[in-house]
């Protein structure tokens, strides 16, 4: 491991600037001294006000990314460091994550050199330390089964069966879907036994397989009895959660004997509570390699989730190998201190770019069309485009003025322009490739937080709104996204976008599905204007935000503290109207990245709050409890 040569330090505090201040010190711990260089780090409070900085000199900000250079002719000796604060804060810090996420030193030389960072502590204020966020939980029935089914009455036996195998006659599908979810067990718990085995054993048990019309969609119904179990399904989805609920029994059963038990009596008859149950992965702002993509859906699958929808642009990058337009998977993905794409969000000095191969793609939706998850690719048009425009600047209007408007994210100019022709061109490659790899129904277009005052500096834009009698940004959102859903249907496929597509106009309501995100009340509204709805509200579904007000606790928190028991009791369609409720088709987890530096950063933040939506999505409220939930969830599997 090599030697960390530099360390940022930093602290907030609430005074000193309307947002607070940064107070930042750089130590030097290599053998020589530091001087003639600047220094870059990477924070999502960003830095409005560039004169607001004392001992330094701000250079520079794009999005979340800030350069500043010392004092002049300042050297820091080794063991030393330097101080400087920085206010002028677009928002105050509440959490440990709020600081610098990583840093850099550039040499006069143009040379490169990570800088090591600490979390952020609070100056002159305790830092409240994690609370506990999960109580022990209570079982009234010693079953491993989560999401819980709607409906079980079931006795635990003594002991469990070595295995379960098909009984004789079970069909080439029924023992495919044995040995895939034996697989999906395998892959989940690498040292867990397997609970199927598709050759009859003396110290197992027959699994009857029966075809039942009558049962729901996705639903199942297992009867057990000493000598045999049945499962009766309607469909392949019904069957496959069929099993994956002995699988359960079983693992619960074997891993923690003391606590779980396998049933010998009784029945399990299951079907989930909404259709659309769905987990979101933002890959843009982190890139997951693939094979952490099909864990994620392996997960998915093992929850009774059924949709995977796959952020894949946003303003940080864009994944899709799209074969027209190759930039998009070279310069547009590559964030670096020397390339067009700045570093973001913990990147440093070394460039980082990954992106999802055609080829990749169409192993990763066959592996969840196996596990009944349909991928739901998104593309984020028109918003959210910083890195699209670099990697194609003929998109870009070339009169409009830089910097004429800036999105939420501190982006400037990163709407793709309605009134370029090349735009739609652009589009209808990008979806004629997207309709190949992705059978999906839907398509998601994103359409969320365009800018106000977006185009609005765009001579082009401006000719197209005194010809079409458009006025203001969100009117000319509306018609070109009246262009992508016609592009859409053209091929066959439905829109599904974020709730902001409503705005200016919006798109016909018919087969358009929109995800409420803002807050729940923007759900009830979509779906009175004739909208289907998903539910993925921040304060309760978006999976980044803070799981506890205590500072030291990790994450974003523009939607409120999202503790898991919050999440796990809340009732997206609690206050749709009777009459409103046919439109809200389920619910959905949001994965943004931006926090997510690392694996364990992911796990803490994602569970037990994923499992928590999933039987949200899946078990009847009345069924719904929390303290069986907490004593079942340690068991869930992480990325
Ligand atoms: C979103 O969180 N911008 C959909």
């Amino acid at each position: 491991m090599e030697r960390v040569s530099y360390r940022l330090e930093s602290t907030w505090q609430a005074d000193g600037g309307p947002n607070g201040r940064f107070t930042f010190t750089l130590f030097n711990l290599s053998d020589a001294p530091l001087a003639g260089f600047k220094i870059v780090y990477t924070s999502l409070t960003r830095v409005i006000d560039q004169k607001a900085c004392e001992n330094a000199i701000f250079l520079r900000r794009n999005a979340n990314f800030h350069e500043f250079a010392p004092p002049a002719g300042l050297s820091i000796a080794p063991g030393k460091s330097w101080t400087f604060t920085v206010s002028g804060l677009h928002r105050p810090a509440k959490h440990c994550t709020d600081g610098a996420k990583s840093a850099y030193v550039t040499l006069d030389n143009g040379e490169h050199i990570d800088v090591a960072v600490s979390d952020l502590l609070l100056e002159n204020r305790v830092s409240e330390p994690p609370p506990v966020l999960l109580p022990e939980g209570k079982l009234d029935l010693p079953f491993a089964l989560q999401p819980w089914p709607a409906e079980i009455d079931a006795m635990p036996g003594d002991g469990f069966p070595v295995v379960l195998y098909p009984a004789a006659g079970s069909s080439a599908d029924e023992l495919r879907a044995m040995s895939t979810v034996t697989s999906l067990v395998r892959r989940l718990f690498e040292s867990a036994h397997a609970p199927f085995n598709l050759q009859s054993s003396p110290q197992g048990r027959a699994l009857s397989f029966k075809a039942d019309p009558s049962i729901a969609a996705e639903g199942y119904k297992l009867t057990f009895a000493a000598d045999e179990i049945t499962l009766a399904y309607a469909d392949a989805a019904g069957r496959q959660y069929g099993l994956t609920s002995l699988a359960q029994l079983l693992e619960g059963a074997r891993s923690e004997p003391n606590t779980f038990r396998f049933p010998d009596a009784g029945t399990i008859s299951d079907k989930p509570r909404y259709g659309w149950r769905g987990c979101h992965l933002d890959v843009s702002r982190q890139f997951y390699p693939a094979a952490d993509i099909k864990r994620l859906i392996d997960i998915l699958a093992w929850l009774k989730l059924n949709i995977f929808h796959w952020h894949l642009t946003d303003d940080e990058a864009w994944r899709l190998e799209i074969k027209a337009y190759p930039e998009l998977t070279t310069t547009g993905i590559l964030r670096g201190p020397d390339e067009p794409l700045l570093p973001q969000l913990g990147n440093g000095a070394e460039p980082v770019g990954g992106f999802y191969s055609q080829v990749d793609v169409r192993e990763i939706v066959a592996h969840a069309l196996a596990l009944s998850v349909e991928v739901v690719p998104e593309i984020d048009i028109p918003g959210h485009n910083a890195a699209t425009l670099v990697a194609l600047p003929e998109l870009n209007d070339g009169q409009e003025a830089p910097d004429s408007y800036h999105s939420v994210q501190g982006y400037p100019n990163n709407a793709l322009n309605p009134a370029i022709p090349l735009t739609y061109e652009f589009l209808e490659k990008v979806l004629d490739e997207m309709v190949e790899l992705f059978p999906s129904a839907y398509i998601h277009i994103g359409g969320d937080e365009v800018a106000n005052g977006s185009w609005l500096a765009s001579p082009l834009a401006k000719k197209l709104m005194e010809q079409e009698g458009i006025s203001g940004t969100f009117a000319l959102q509306s018609y070109f996204l009246k262009h992508i859903k016609d592009m859409l249907n053209a091929r066959g496929r439905k829109l599904a976008g974020w709730n902001e597509v409503a705005h200016g106009g919006g798109v016909a309501a018919k087969d358009t599905l929109l995800m409420a995100w803002e807050n729940p009340e923007v759900g009830i509204d979509l779906a009175r204007q004739g909208y289907e709805v998903v539910m993925t509200p921040g304060q309760a579904y978006y999976l980044d935000m803070v799981q506890a007000e205590a500072f030291q606790e990790p994450g974003a928190s523009w939607a409120g503290t999202v503790p898991p028991e919050h999440t796990y009791g809340y009732e997206a369609e609690g206050d749709f109207p009777e009459e409103l409720k046919d439109k809200m088709k389920g619910v959905q987890a949001c994965i943004w990245s931006e926090h997510f530096l690392s694996r364990g950063y992911f796990n803490r933040l994602v569970f037990p709050r994923l499992p928590a939506i999933a039987e949200a999505a899946w078990t009847p409220k009345a069924q719904k409890d929390w303290h069986r939930f907490a004593a079942i969830v340690p068991l869930s599997p992480k990325l």
